[in-house]
């Protein structure tokens, strides 16, 4: 059974919204803002280290200021940059420094703060509850509360949702946990639970799940164990404060790789974006469609994540089939994948991706929506969606407070008929604040409005 889709969100006064011409054709290079998941964890790991972890890049998105929020009210002291462009410093309180927070922490729309902070405080020595905005409240919180509970954190959720009720730590031991899907906050949970727990505890995953948090721990001098599909780590004495560089978002990047492809005939170039190996799914994917995307690295930044400038040509984009091997790496890139999709030759059939239905929306079934709505024929299946690519029409589409929804069909506008208004775009600024003006540095026209 499909749940039926979240309402629109109406913040304030009205609805903001893009309206979105169609026809530009991208051209230039910009600098994407940092990456989402490796800023979370070295504010999470810096708040917990001994030391000032000085963090350059990080992303300054409401998603990372919830974590930074949060982790505030726990005692750590965290400085924003004076200066733009300066770095952030994080002042460690060391392993057991963080104190009970006042009151409820509020997450926001980030599932990312709520999963992870959950394996982190299901080990301290105080009770603390996790809750967020109506989103992040219906989202699925016993996958990383099963695991947790198995180390010994006594945890509450409402029928499996948050609000997340902990209970103060009586110690943790450490678990061979056999994850039933691949996906890093699972992962990461039970590792940050792991730097308190007795004995090894160790992960294993039915698939590649992005590795941030392996390979930051082991900046912060913490040993991590990798063999195969498993990860392991015993409690470490302390981690050890230092300097990070974050690179630019994959995943924010992605929008405008796609908009090259379909629309830049003088080329577009993406500037010191992130290209783990865990995350480039997108780029491999694109290029069994046809892309021309050319990756040029450049020196590994500080925190041990590999970086490059990536140049994308237009090209002409062919349907493909996409299995579940491809997906975990592709996670957060599947909204604008089926633009690309839509816009291509012939048919892309995905499946083995029903974790896209517990993301910031159920991203199978508002990407089919919102392309059905420009006109595309799109079929949807439980576990995916069959697109057959042709025309678009220009029309209204309704992102249901997804940021990547909103996302994805600014760039879906580029190919339509007529303009096209995307609906509750807020949340854009969870993960890409200043979406809207590196889109027009590149040529698009879009205009933010409010709808009352
Ligand atoms: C993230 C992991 C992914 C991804 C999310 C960020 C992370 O979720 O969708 O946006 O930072 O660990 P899952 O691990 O649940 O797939």
């Amino acid at each position: 059974m499909i749940d039926e889709q979240k309402p629109s969100v109406a913040h304030g006064d009205g609805i903001e919204s893009y309206l979105v011409e169609p026809g530009s054709s991208l051209a230039g290079e910009i600098t994407v803002p940092g990456d989402k998941s490796i800023s979370h964890r070295s504010l999470m790991f810096g708040a917990i280290a001994d030391g000032i972890t000085e963090i350059d890049g990080l992303l300054a998105s409401e998603d990372c200021l919830a974590t930074a929020a949060a982790l505030t009210a726990m005692g750590a002291k965290i400085e924003a940059p004076e200066t733009p462009g300066d770095c952030w410093r994080v002042h460690g309180v060391g392993l057991r420094g963080l104190k009970r927070p006042p009151g409820d922490l509020d997450l926001g729309n980030s599932g990312t703060s709520m999963r992870l902070l959950t394996g982190l405080l299901c080990a301290q020595g105080f009770s603390s509850t996790l809750v967020g905005d109506s989103s992040l409240m219906t989202r699925p919180m016993e996958r990383v509360a099963v695991p947790l509970r198995q180390m010994g954190a006594r945890i509450k959720t409402s029928d499996g949702r948050p609000p997340v009720m902990i209970e103060r730590s009586q110690g943790l031991v450490g678990i061979d946990y056999q994850a039933p899907v691949a996906s890093a906050q699972i992962k990461s949970a039970i590792l940050l639970a792991g730097l308190y727990a007795k004995g090894v505890t160790r992960v294993t995953e039915p698939g590649v799940s992005r590795d941030h948090t392996e390979r930051m721990l082991a900046s912060f001098g913490v040993t991590v164990v990798r063999k195969g599909m498993s990860v392991e780590i015993e409690a470490p004495g302390a981690l050890k404060a230092h300097r990070i560089a974050v690179p630019g978002d994959l995943s924010s990047a992605a929008f405008f790789i796609v908009g090259a492809c379909l629309t830049s005939d003088k080329g577009v170039t993406l500037r010191s974006v992130g290209v783990n190996p865990t995350r480039t799914g997108v780029i491999e994917i694109l290029r069994k469609m046809g892309a021309k995307i050319d990756v040029a690295t450049a020196p590994t930044a500080k925190g041990g994540e590999p970086v490059a400038d990536i140049r994308i040509a237009k090209s002409r984009l062919k349907g493909i089939n996409i299995d579940a091997s491809d997906v975990a790496l592709a996670i957060d890139e599947f909204p604008v994948l089926m633009v690309a999709a839509a816009c291509a030759e012939g048919v892309t059939r995905v499946s083995g991706a029903e974790e896209l239905r517990v993301k910031e929306s159920d991203r199978i079934r508002t990407v089919v929506d919102g392309l059905m709505a420009l006109g595309a024929k799109v079929e949807e299946k439980p576990d995916g969606m069959i697109v057959t690519g042709g025309p678009l029409n220009g029309g209204e589409v309704d992102s249901h407070g997804d940021h990547r929804i909103a996302m994805a069909f600014t760039i879906a506008a580029l190919m339509a008929g007529g303009p096209v208004r995307i609906l509750n775009t807020r949340n854009v600024a969870t993960s890409f604040p200043g979406f809207a003006e590196h889109g027009a540095r590149l040529g698009m026209t879009i205009n933010k409005e409010t709808i009352s």
